[in-house]
Order: C-alpha cells, then sequence, then structure tokens
C-alpha cells in the first residue's frame, strides 16, 4: 500500500492512475498535487458560472456574525442611500447581509443566496450587483442604492415603481425589490429598451410566481413615462 503523509488542506489533488488490484484487494490510488496556485485557481472560478454561484455560496455568509473574539473586525465607511454610515463588518460579510441586519433596509431580500434569482439586487454606482455574493468590505467606496432609496426624496414613487404597480407586476413581492432596482438601472442605461433587451436585461432575475410579462409590460410602460 500507498503510505500517506498528513492530509494538506493547502494542495489541490488530482486522481493519479487507476485502482490497481493486489491479492484481491483493491488499493488506493495514489494522489498527486496539482501544484495549483491560488492565482490559477481564481481564474477558473471567475471563467466558470457553475464555479462562480459555488464560490458565492461557500464564501457567503447565511448566519448573524459569530460571536467570536478572534474574528476581525474591521470600521467600514458605507455609503447607502446616499447616507455614510460608519460600522464595523466582519470581513467576510455580506453586502446583504449587512444592508438588511446591520443598516436595518430590509426591503432587499435573500433568496437563494448564492448569486441565482437576483432577489438581493441592488445598485453599486450604476451598476447591479447581487448583494449576497458580494462583500461588504469590496464595495466601501462605493455608492450603494437599495430599493429604500428608489423613491424620490419626497416619497414619489419612480416610474418603473409605479409601472409595476399599474401592471399588477408583485404577486407575493418577494422578487420586486430586486426587479425594480433592475429595471431602474436597466432605463438609466438604455431609455427606450426594445422589450427583448428588457428580457435579457431582467434575465437575472427570477420570479418564483412567474409575473415575467407583468415585469416586462411595467418596463416598457416605465421607458414611455422617463
Ligand atoms: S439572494 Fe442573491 S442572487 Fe439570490
Ligand atoms: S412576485 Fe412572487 S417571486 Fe416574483
Amino acid at each position: 500500500m500507498t503510505k500517506y503523509g498528513p492530509y494538506d488542506p493547502t494542495l489541490d489533488y488530482a486522481p493519479g492512475p487507476a485502482p490497481t488490484r493486489k491479492g484481491g484487494g483493491v488499493e488506493t490510488p495514489s494522489w498527486k498535487p496539482l501544484h495549483m496556485s491560488r492565482r490559477n485557481f481564481l481564474r477558473g472560478v471567475v471563467c466558470s458560472g457553475v464555479v462562480i454561484g459555488g464560490s458565492a455560496y461557500l464564501f457567503s455568509t447565511t448566519t448573524p456574525a459569530r460571536s467570536d473574539t478572534r474574528a476581525v473586525e474591521r470600521l467600514v465607511r458605507l455609503t447607502v442611500n446616499g447616507r455614510t454610515h460608519s460600522i464595523e463588518v466582519p470581513p467576510n460579510e455580506t453586502l446583504a447581509h449587512t444592508i438588511r441586519y446591520r443598516l436595518g433596509l430590509t426591503g432587499t431580500k435573500i433568496g437563494c443566496n448564492q448569486g441565482e434569482c437576483g432577489a438581493c439586487t441592488v445598485l453599486a454606482g450604476d451598476t447591479t450587483i447581487y448583494s449576497c455574493s458580494t462583500l461588504t468590505h469590496r464595495v466601501r467606496e462605493v455608492d450603494i442604492t437599495t430599493v429604500e432609496g428608489i423613491a424620490g426624496p419626497d416619497g414619489a414613487l419612480h416610474p418603473v415603481q409605479q409601472a409595476f404597480i399599474d401592471e399588477i407586476a408583485p404577486q407575493c413581492g418577494f422578487c420586486t425589490p430586486g426587479q425594480v432596482v433592475t429595471a431602474v438601472a436597466l432605463l438609466k442605461k438604455n431609455p427606450k429598451p426594445t422589450i427583448e433587451e428588457a428580457r435579457l436585461a431582467m434575465s437575472g432575475n427570477l420570479c418564483r410566481c412567474g409575473a415575467y410579462d407583468h415585469y416586462l409590460r411595467g418596463i416598457m410602460k416605465a421607458a414611455e413615462r422617463v
């Protein structure tokens, strides 16, 4: 039998030759390190949508931060909806968690928590991001807008919000904040989208109630008003 050293979690392992039978038994295959650098590993992650989803899951937090005294807490100045907050955020905390549980902005929803459903969509500058898959420390220099920041300061609804109401787009409403944020971002970049452009732009926002056509009609209606 091959002698093994202690398992080293910092190495990536690839299977060696196929198992060989000796004396009726199956010999455990030897394993050899890939010598894959962290840089190459991350390159693979970025190039593979499937792995992106997995890594988002691995690196995201689904539960409140542990009160582990060894955890490194760091001060972050985070600008959300025009207000700057100074808050202690662990390095591994997601923006969705910070927004909802530290700032109390619960309009942003957490659905899949792994970058697939779009319920957690917020604006980072003018770009939509999945806040469940974004570390808060990564966006400390960026203006964040959540669904609470979409309406005007006087509470007047954004044309997208009004059009979604007019088209009775929200059914259970869970996906609606993400749909609103994505639609607003679309109309900022492309005020007069075709229905196909709108469908493509909204493709990262899933709706379990299946109200896709209602949301699309709402976007087209809002485009006539902005
Ligand atoms: S909760 Fe973030 S993409 Fe689903
Ligand atoms: S309205 Fe229910 S998930 Fe979209």
